[in-house]
């Protein structure tokens, strides 16, 4: 079997243990991995990861050393022309010149998407595999990426805390996030934070300043704020504002935005194991005859689920995980 491996949309800190994990397990059972450079984009554009030696199909030795490495070596991408009829039939053609027999796509909500319409233009198998920051997409409970992004954002929260308590002062962190709140709500659980704010559950300044007042009367002298990107206030800057605006927020503050770093850095072992178990599984799958389908994780056991019921919505927070904030928060 020729398989072929791409990573699309956003990166994800453990796409590379997950592209050594699907080409370890494909070589050693006698499959061809083709490793398809920047995406959708660079299949329809037939780019093709090549070794120094000018291989072009990836070895065992191809992927070595790549478990502690974030990133993506195939590169990544967002591709607007592979969301067009022109685009999807282009990227069938291709598959189909190069003989390749299956596709491993790994990524988001977008790259499942994609996932989804080209398995109606083209016959080969596809299974895809959850590679985002994000931790929002349904068939999974945790997507390749999240950990090492949750690890990041309570290491800077962390240092925010030390600033914070020096200056008697408030920061509103926003981190990444535009329809789940899980790496909000789990950085703030971590680093002890006061206030979390995602997309799932409406942000209310007056309730702050509220709380903020009642902490302020127990003696708290600093407060950490962590806002997810696409909480309803706007995010982490028009909070701030709006909580400026009613003249009684009882804490001087700043904003720090964590942005792209939050998608950098070595992937914690969590994700390194992530990675490795679901490679293996899509490897695994496309040789039981599957297709149109997503390996996630649920309940510790790899499992598969249609690529229709997980791109369908968005996985939210885990609203006993926002009482548990409120308890510590107190
Ligand atoms: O989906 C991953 C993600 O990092 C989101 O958290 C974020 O909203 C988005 O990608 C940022 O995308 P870009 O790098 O294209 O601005």
């Amino acid at each position: 079997m020729r398989i072929g491996i791409l990573c699309s949309g956003g990166d994800a800190p453990g796409m590379n243990p997950c592209l050594r994990a699907i080409v370890r397990a494909a070589v050693s059972i006698g499959d061809e991995a083709l490793g398809i450079m920047h995406g959708y984009e660079g299949l329809m554009n037939e780019e093709f990861y090549t070794q120094p030696d000018g291989t072009v199909f990836m070895g065992l030795r191809s992927v070595s050393g790549l478990s502690n490495i974030g990133g993506t070596i195939l590169h990544s991408s967002r591709s607007q022309r592979f969301t067009t009829e022109e685009g999807l039939k282009c990227a069938a053609n291709v598959l189909q010149k190069y003989h390749i027999d299956a596709l491993i796509p790994i990524g988001g909500n977008g790259t499942l998407t994609g996932a989804l319409e080209l398995s109606k233009v083209w016959n080969g198998q596809i299974i895809g595999l959850p590679g985002t920051i994000d931790n929002d997409l349904l068939g999974t409970d945790y997507t390749i990426g999240f950990e090492t992004a949750v690890h990041t954002a309570v290491e800077a929260v962390d240092k925010l805390h030390d600033t914070a308590g020096s200056h008697d002062m408030m920061f509103f962190v926003e981190v990444m996030g535009r329809h789940c709140g899980d790496v909000a709500l789990h950085a703030a659980i971590a680093s002890g934070s006061e206030i979390v704010c995602v997309p799932e559950i409406p942000t209310d300044p007056e309730n702050i300043i509220k709380h903020l007042y009642n902490i302020k009367k127990r003696g708290k002298t600093s407060v950490l704020a962590i806002v997810a990107e696409g909480d309803d206030s706007g995010g982490a800057t028009n909070l701030r504002q709006k909580l400026i605006a009613t003249g009684e927020c009882p804490y001087d503050s700043r904003v720090v935005i964590l942005g792209h770093i939050q998608r950098g850095g070595i992937p914690v072992p969590f994700d390194r194991i992530l990675a490795t178990t679901l490679g293996v599984r899509a490897v695994d799958a496309l040789h039981e005859g599957e297709t149109g389908k997503m390996v996630g994780l649920i309940n510790n056991k790899a499992t598969l689920s249609p690529l229709e019921e997980v791109i369908c919505g968005h996985r939210c927070v885990d609203t006993n995980m926002i009482k548990l904030l409120q308890i510590m928060a107190n």
